[in-house]
């Protein structure tokens, strides 16, 4: 059954633990401070003092809340890339995206009307990359913070008229502490004022070697605006995918992280998920960070509905029960019970975290005062 320290059991009583001893004894129970009482004995004492304890939530909510399975490797297959572009503001990462999406989505697609979910797919030569759009520097820290590793590859976007700029560093420091591989786009080489070496030399001062000059770091010049050498940079992209042999194990339960998450009038909590491992299917029983819910609908980056999600697929779905954070995990388990268990369970965990944190508050003010 389930133990509990003396001293620890009479800490949340907020009891004396000779106190506690002296009532243990009397029971006929001899148990020192440090020793472990069981249920019985503890439920018996808290209701001399007219307290309500409880269990814990069953074992098997606690294991399910840390416990991912590892992947055998015989169940492991290729998945596609996840690919980040990050650069200093205005040096077109936007105009880059669009222009990826415009050679490879739009030609394809009827109306070519591509609605964003905050990440795009891209096929060539029937090879899958992902693109997530929104995550900027916020977003790449905030999930780095929370130790979600949602990109494979940066597209790091330097404007060649411009040149390494701050947050140019700031994201080479990002890609590096994420040990993530960055292939350069050395963007605007339409321009008049554009000096594409010049790029080269200032990536060189900040420890990024093209290799033109000896490194590793691939570097492509491009025109986002004329759609210049984009092909080349995607032929780029999935040289480096290959390189890094991308795989998970789709015949499992998934497993995914929030983009981004938003509350719409219509359709309630709305997330963009990146599912990482595993497969989601509408209906599955999902915990999200803090909050929970069944799958009701999923929608991708070309907006139409579909019913399963496979690795290093974005899907926006519905049906969770409160908007989660970017950053999130999503995890799918058994059932509906299973997932609101969990979510309680860390609740409470914050609850309590916040408690001591207050009571701390407190007596430190209070010795403030003496
Ligand atoms: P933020 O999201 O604000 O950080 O900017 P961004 O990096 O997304 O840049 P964006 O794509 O919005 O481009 C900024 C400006 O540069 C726009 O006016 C683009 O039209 C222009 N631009 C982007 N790429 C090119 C290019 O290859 N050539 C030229 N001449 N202009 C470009
Ligand atoms: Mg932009």
């Amino acid at each position: 059954g389930e133990q509990i320290i003396v001293k620890d059991f009479a800490d949340k009583l907020r009891k004396n633990p000779n106190e506690i001893i002296m009532k243990l004894i009397q029971m006929g129970i001899m148990a020192a401070i440090n020793q472990e009482i069981d249920f019985e004995a503890a439920n018996k004492i808290a209701l001399e003092y007219e307290i309500e304890i409880h269990k814990k939530e069953e074992e098997r909510v606690e294991e399910v809340d840390v416990y991912i399975a590892k992947d055998e490797a015989k169940d492991l297959r290729s998945r596609p890339p996840v690919v980040t572009v990050m650069g200093h503001v205005d040096h077109g990462k936007t105009s880059l995206l669009d222009a990826i999406r415009k050679t490879k989505v739009t030609e394809r697609e009827a109306g070519g009307i591509t609605q964003h979910i905050g990440a795009s797919e891209v096929e060539i030569d029937k090879k899958k990359i992902v693109f997530l759009d929104t995550p900027g520097h916020e977003a790449f820290t905030a999930m780095r913070a929370r130790g979600a590793k949602v990109t494979d590859i940066a597209i790091l976007v330097v404007a060649a008229d411009d040149g390494v700029m701050p947050q140019t560093i700031e994201a080479i420091n990002h890609a590096k502490a994420a040990k993530v591989p960055v292939i350069v786009a050395i963007n605007k080489i339409d321009k008049p004022g554009a000096n594409p070496d010049r790029v080269k030399q200032e990536l060189a001062d900040h420890g990024m070697i093209i290799e033109e000059y000896g490194g590793e770091v691939i570097a492509v010049p491009v025109s986002a605006l004329k759609g210049e050498n984009i092909d080349n940079l995607l032929e780029m992209i999935l040289l480096v995918a290959e390189m890094e042999e991308l795989k998970a194990n789709p015949n499992r339960e998934a497993i995914g992280v929030v983009i981004e998450a938003k509350l719409d009038k219509g359709r309630g909590p709305v997330a963009t998920v990146l599912i990482q491992n595993g497969t989601l299917r509408v209906g599955d029983s999902v915990v999200v960070g803090n909050t929970s819910g069944r799958v009701r609908a999923m929608i991708n980056d070309k907006s139409r509905n579909v019913s399963v999600a496979k690795p290093s697929t974005a899907i926006e779905i519905t049906g969770l029960s409160e908007v989660p954070d970017a950053g999130d995990q999503l995890l799918a388990v058994d059932d509906d019970r299973t997932a609101r268990d969990i979510v309680a369970n860390r609740i409470n965990r914050i609850k309590e975290a916040q408690l001591k944190a207050s009571q701390k508050i407190s007596l430190d003010a209070l010795y403030q005062q003496m």
